[in-house]
C-alpha cells in the first residue's frame, strides 16, 4: 500500500468571477521514502493540491468536492478535523515559498522550534533545548547558541529557509510537502537549499512532495514527477522517462521550453498560447486550445489518466510515441 494515495480529488473556489474548478479529478500516490515533483505552469493547482493534503483549503470560498486522500490506509477527508490534525500534525510537514510569513514574527527561531516538540509531546523539557541546538546545526546556521534567540527579520532570506526547514524535520514526519521552497531565494542560495533538503529528508528517510516549475531542480532531487495541467495530471514518470521520452503534447511543450543542463538556450521553443480561464474551461480535453496535435474527439471526451507502461500514466488521446 502506498503512503499516500490521493483519488479524483476535486476542489473547487466560489469567486466573484465564478466557480473555479482548481483541481478536477487529481489522483496520485506516494510511496514511502519516495521524492515526487509536482510540475506545471502557475495557476494549474499545486498548492492547491498541498493545501488539501494539509486540511488548509479555506472553506469559504473553497471546497472539496469529492475525492478521496489515504494516509497510511485512514482516508483522511472521512476524519473529524480534530482526529485529522491528531494525526497527521508531526507526520506530514509543509514548507512554503516564504518563510518569513510562514514564521511568528513575535518569537525567536529557537522558541518556534521548541514548540514544535512541546505541542506534540515528543520530548522531555529538559531535552529540548539540545535538540533545538542540534537541529539548527543541522541545517548549517552558524553559532547556533547565538542565534537561537534571534527574530525572524534578522536572518537573510535563505537562513529564514533553513529555520523552516528545521521545523519541518523536528519531528521525523513521513512526508514533507515543499511548495516552491527555493522561488525566492538567489540562484546559489537556491542550490544549497534543495541540497540541504535533499540532506535532511534522507536522514529520517522521509517521502518529499517538491512543487516547483523548475526542471533542473525536479532533475536533482526527484524520483519520479507528475505534471498538472489546470487542475488534473496529465502525465506521471520517472524522472529519466519524462527527460527521455515524454508522452504527453504538454509535457512535451514543458521541456522543450525550459533550459536544461547543456542545452541551447536559442533552441527553446515556448508553448503556444497561455494557461486556459479557470472559470471557462474548454470542454474534452484542457490542453487542446494549445495543442498541435488535437483532433476532435478531443473537444468532446476528456482523456482520462491511462497506463502506458510500468510505473507511467498519461492522459491523452494521441500521446507522443517514442
Ligand atoms: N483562495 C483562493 N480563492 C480563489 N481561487 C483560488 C484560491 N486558491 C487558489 N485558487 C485558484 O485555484 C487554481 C490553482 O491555484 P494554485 O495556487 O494551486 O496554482 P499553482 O499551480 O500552485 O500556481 P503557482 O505556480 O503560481 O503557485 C488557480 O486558478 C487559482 O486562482
Ligand atoms: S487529448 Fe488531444 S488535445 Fe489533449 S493533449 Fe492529447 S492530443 Fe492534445
Ligand atoms: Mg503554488
Amino acid at each position: 500500500m502506498a503512503l499516500l494515495e490521493v483519488k479524483d480529488l476535486q476542489v473547487s473556489f466560489d469567486t466573484a468571477a465564478g466557480n473555479i474548478l482548481a483541481l478536477n479529478g487529481v489522483s496520485f500516490s506516494l510511496e514511502r521514502g519516495e521524492v515526487l515533483a509536482l510540475l506545471g505552469e502557475s495557476g494549474s493547482g499545486k498548492s492547491v493540491t498541498a493545501s488539501a493534503i494539509m486540511d488548509l483549503v479555506p472553506d469559504p470560498p473553497g471546497a472539496i468536492n469529492e475525492g478521496s486522500i489515504c494516509f497510511d490506509g485512514l482516508d483522511l477527508l472521512q476524519l473529524s478535523r480534530t482526529a485529522r490534525r491528531d494525526l497527521c500534525g508531526d507526520r506530514i510537514a509543509l514548507i512554503f515559498q516564504d518563510a518569513l510569513a510562514a514564521l511568528n514574527p513575535v518569537y525567536p527561531v529557537g522558541w518556534q522550534i521548541a514548540e514544535m516538540f512541546r505541542i506534540h509531546g515528543r520530548m522531555p523539557e529538559g531535552g529540548i533545548e539540545q535538540a533545538v541546538l542540534d537541529l539548527l546545526t543541522a541545517v548549517g546556521i552558524p553559532d547556533p547558541a547565538g542565534r537561537k534567540t534571534q527574530y525572524p527579520h534578522e536572518f537573510s532570506g535563505g537562513m529564514r529557509q533553513r529555520i523552516m526547514i528545521a521545523m519541518a524535520v523536528a519531528l521525523e514526519p513521513d512526508i514533507i510537502i515543499a511548495d516552491e521552497p527555493t522561488t525566492a531565494l538567489d540562484v546559489t542560495i537556491q542550490a544549497q537549499i534543495v541540497d540541504l533538503l535533499e540532506r535532511v529528508r534522507k536522514r529520517s528517510d522521509a517521502a518529499m512532495i517538491f512543487i516547483t516549475h523548475d526542471l533542473g531542480v525536479v532533475a536533482e532531487i526527484a524520483d519520479r514527477v507528475a505534471v498538472m495541467y489546470a487542475g488534473r495530471i496529465v502525465e506521471t514518470a520517472s524522472v529519466f522517462e519524462l527527460f527521455e521520452d515524454a508522452r504527453h503534447p504538454y509535457s512535451v511543450g514543458l521541456l522543450a521550453s525550459q533550459p536544461r543542463m547543456n542545452s541551447d538556450e536559442s533552441e527553446l521553443v515556448p508553448i503556444p498560447g497561455s494557461g486556459p480561464n479557470p472559470v471557462a474551461l474548454p470542454s474534452g480535453c484542457t490542453f487542446r486550445t494549445r495543442c498541435s496535435r488535437a483532433q476532435d474527439l478531443c473537444a468532446r471526451v476528456v482523456p482520462a489518466l491511462q497506463p502506458v507502461g510500468p510505473g507511467r500514466q498519461v492522459a491523452c488521446h494521441f500521446p507522443v510515441t517514442p
